[in-house]
């Protein structure tokens, strides 16, 4: 059984696939079995064929170069750009999370490293029905994981990402740390944003990723320490 990670970020669309194809790519470029996996992706593109693509996977795939199908590392793909619960409803097709765990466990069986990325934030719903109420903090917290974060690097991080973090631990969530992304060097907002993070909540931010960035400025040896 190996390790694993998970990445959330403070919002959809910060970055979290960009930031885990460069951790998934480090790991395997030092010669260790680093892999992906997603619950629920939304907002998935359909091919030539008609058939949904699923487009995070796909990408750290490429840029990792795992040598396994994408449609492997996706349990459920939707077509609607909206949160998985709702997407979920207007497919009726709801996320069972046996299968989840089924897929998650099978996956960090084959890898040794595995990075599991979220859907939006840390507050996505996944499961909103008669049935049951699922969001993606419980479903971190049902597979025991920790967490980290990507967070923008400018102007509005400090509140999304402090009410990350507090939310986090709030529900009892261990955080292995911060990942700045977009970040501009000497920008004295950008260098105080990290600073006021570290000082408000006692998180750190591990690695800076500039727009562009095609290697993660961090030692295999710090990454490696973040999965449990
Ligand atoms: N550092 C970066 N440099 C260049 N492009 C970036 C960078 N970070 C993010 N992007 C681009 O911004 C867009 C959103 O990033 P990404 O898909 O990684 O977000 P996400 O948090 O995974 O979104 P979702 O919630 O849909 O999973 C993508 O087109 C991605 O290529
Ligand atoms: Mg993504």
């Amino acid at each position: 059984m190996g390790k694993a990670l998970f990445i959330t970020g403070t919002g959809t669309d910060i970055g979290k696939t960009y930031v885990t194809a460069l951790i998934v790519k480090k790991l395997r470029d030092a010669g260790l079995n680093g892999g992906y996996y997603k619950a629920a992706l939304s907002g998935a593109v359909r091919d030539e064929g008609g058939e949904l693509q699923p487009g995070d996977a796909l990408y750290v795939k490429k840029v990792a170069g795992i040598g396994e199908e994408a449609s492997n590392l996706v349990s459920y793909i939707y077509e609607e750009a909206v949160s998985p619960h709702l997407a979920a409803k207007i497919n009726r097709e709801p996320i069972n999370f046996g299968r989840v765990e089924t897929d998650y466990r099978r996956a960090k069986e084959k890898y040794e490293y595995l990075t599991m990325e979220g859907s939006g934030g840390i507050i996505c719903p996944l499961r909103w029905d008669e049935s049951q109420h699922m969001v993606l903090d419980d479903l971190v917290k049902h597979l025991n994981l920790g967490v980290l974060i990507v967070a923008d690097a400018g102007l509005g991080t400090i509140n999304s990402a402090v009410l990350t973090i507090e939310h986090l631990r709030a529900r009892g969530i261990p955080i292995r740390g911060i990942v700045f992304n977009n970040y501009l060097p000497q920008d004295i907002m950008q260098e105080d944003n990290a600073r006021m993070i570290e000082e408000m909540t006692g998180v750190k931010v591990l690695a800076y990723v500039k727009k562009g960035d095609r290697d993660l400025d961090i030692r295999v040896e710090v990454l490696k320490g973040l999965y449990e």
